[in-house]
């Protein structure tokens, strides 16, 4: 039997309704859906702009090993674009290690938590927002897009039937990525061949299996990058490439 998709009209955070039925004994795949998030959250700390009109999901998981935990969130990404790309025919980029971007904007974002009993890993839940029809944080930092203003029509439902299989059929214990993941997150990579000041200055080369980031520093060889904040080192064009709006780009 499907594990059951709980829906709500309005959430502190899906991941914190999530944690409560893990904690009750709530089956790997159960995935909890809001219409509204008061206090969704995003990586490094960092809040969750989740009004009506998002998608704002999160899934369950109970892997018997944390061999995969380091790149589940480029895993989830890469899935999540694949799944979503139906829907149009822009690519939909991902970018090192949890933002979907469209059209140089972020479509949405990837968030992992992991929950454990000592060194027993007990459950993780993913979650997944995606900026549908709901009005986007249009500040310096963070130059969002949604994907309703490229497909008026879509609708919340057609993006939750999409993403959820997508998510729940991420296999937690795969380990480092594939080769075909490599390839496929490559011909996705929005921040392959671009010059980066944060967090190491250089050009990037693309993701590593284990999930690094590769930069070439102009020394030869590339070094690897696994945690910290990506920051351009050129400003860039806020959308449809329009070069008049050039504007600091940083990671949202
Ligand atoms: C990021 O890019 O910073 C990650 C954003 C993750 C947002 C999703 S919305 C569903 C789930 N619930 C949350 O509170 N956050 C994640």
């Amino acid at each position: 039997m499907t594990p059951r998709l709980h829906y709500f009209e309005r959430v502190s955070s899906t991941m914190d309704v999530l944690h409560e039925l893990a904690a009750s004994g709530a089956e790997a795949g159960t995935a909890v859906l809001a219409a509204e998030q008061l206090e969704g959250r995003g990586s490094r700390g960092r809040s969750w702009h989740s009004p009506l009109g998002g998608v704002w999901l999160s899934v369950l998981f109970r892997p018997a090993a944390a061999d995969g935990l380091d790149v589940i969130s480029l895993r989830a990404g890469l899935s999540a674009a694949e799944a979503l790309q139906t829907l149009l025919p822009m690519l939909i980029q991902v970018k090192w290690p949890n933002d979907l971007i469209l059209d140089n904007q972020k479509l949405g974002g990837v968030l992992c938590e992991a929950r454990w009993q000592g060194d027993l890993l007990v459950w993780v839940t993913i979650g997944v927002g995606i900026n549908v029809h709901n009005d986007v944080p249009d500040d310096d930092r963070s130059h969002a897009t949604a994907l309703g203003a490229l497909v008026p029509a879509i609708t919340i439902d057609e993006v939750t039937h999409l993403l959820l299989p997508a998510l729940r059929t991420l296999d937690l214990r795969a380990g480092r990525l594939s080769a075909d993941e490599l390839r496929r997150f490559e011909r996705r990579d929005w921040l392959r061949g671009r010059e980066i000041r944060e967090p190491v200055a250089g050009m990037v080369q693309g993701i590593a299996e284990d999930g690094a980031l590769l930069v070439d520093q102009g020394t030869g060889s590339s070094v690897s990058v696994r945690t910290g904040s990506v920051e351009l080192a050129e400003s860039l064009p806020a959308g449809n490439f329009d070069h008049a709006t050039r504007a600091r780009h940083r990671e949202h």
